[in-house]
């Protein structure tokens, strides 16, 4: 069918829980819950998501698994996040699809398939919100370290070309911050300087401008800190490449810990 739905959304840790989230964090609450809306209006087959959390060194690697179940404790805040179950579907056969694609393109893809493997927060935190009734199947993505944003942005772009060619309504999920030089304080913000430079990378994301979203990158993201070098962003502007105009929607920018989380979902248009 195609790629039915794209979008960009926040992980973080203080959002887990729901019952626990502080009020200034609210408004990305809400904007998760309206994005699941939006999810589900497309009546999607399957979840593609890359995640910032899910950090690979050499290959960029795809879970081929048919479940994911398990309980996460982060590593990175056992604090925030302690014994969270999950149990979700997979769909190792379109996985194995987008693995072929990326090897076939070149790429340095990777498949595994371990039901023992714990998800990230990266991933499990968005999926609470985007399918809180875990009953869409998922493929849970690597971001690549020793790969360039060029690169993931190729890989982006052969996930997307699969995706279109493929028989499954499919949402691609990018879960990731924007500015990400994080500082101590929880109700911190960005500083006016990250701020300004996400909002224009923003703007471009909002009026199409996805040349010149991708022309600021790799310098965006070295000045501000983008999560994951910016990857998670050149992965989302790859899967968009290929699908034409679209319609981006604008649901929200919320501080964490100095970080600017933007949420943005992009609804492709016929033709
Ligand atoms: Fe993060």
């Amino acid at each position: 069918m195609s790629v039915e739905l794209s979008m960009l959304v926040a992980h973080v840790p203080r959002i887990c829980h729901e019952d626990q989230v502080a009020d200034f964090q609210k408004p990305m609450v809400s904007a998760m819950h309206k994005v699941s809306e939006e999810l589900f209006e497309t009546k999607p087959d399957v979840v593609i998501m890359i995640s910032c959390h899910f950090t690979a060194t050499f290959h960029h690697y795809v879970n081929c698994s048919s479940v994911h179940k398990g309980e996460l404790t982060a590593v990175e805040c056992p604090d925030l996040i302690a014994d969270v179950p999950y149990n979700f579907q997979g769909d190792p056969s379109l996985a194995e699809q987008l693995v072929q694609a990326g090897k076939g393109a070149g790429l340095p893809i990777l498949a595994f398939n371990d039901t023992s493997y714990v998800w990230d927060y990266g991933t499990l935190v968005p999926m609470r919100y985007l399918v809180p009734k875990e009953n869409v199947p998922v493929i849970d993505l690597s971001v690549c370290w020793a790969a360039s944003l060029d690169e993931t942005f190729e890989w982006g772009r052969n996930v997307g070309k699969t995706l279109k060619e493929s028989s499954k309504r499919a949402v691609f999920v990018s879960s990731g911050a924007l500015s990400h030089n994080l500082v101590r304080g929880p109700e911190k913000m960005p500083t006016s300087s990250e701020q300004a430079l996400d909002k224009q990378f923003t703007d471009y994301l909002l009026s199409g401008r996805l040349d010149a979203a991708r022309e600021m990158l790799p310098q965006y993201a070295k000045i501000a800190g983008v999560e994951s070098g910016g990857r998670h962003l050149a992965m989302l502007l790859g899967v968009m490449e290929g699908s034409g105009n679209y319609k981006a929607k604008f649901h929200g920018y919320v501080q964490s810990s100095g970080s600017g989380n933007a949420i943005i979902t992009f609804e492709p248009l016929a033709g």
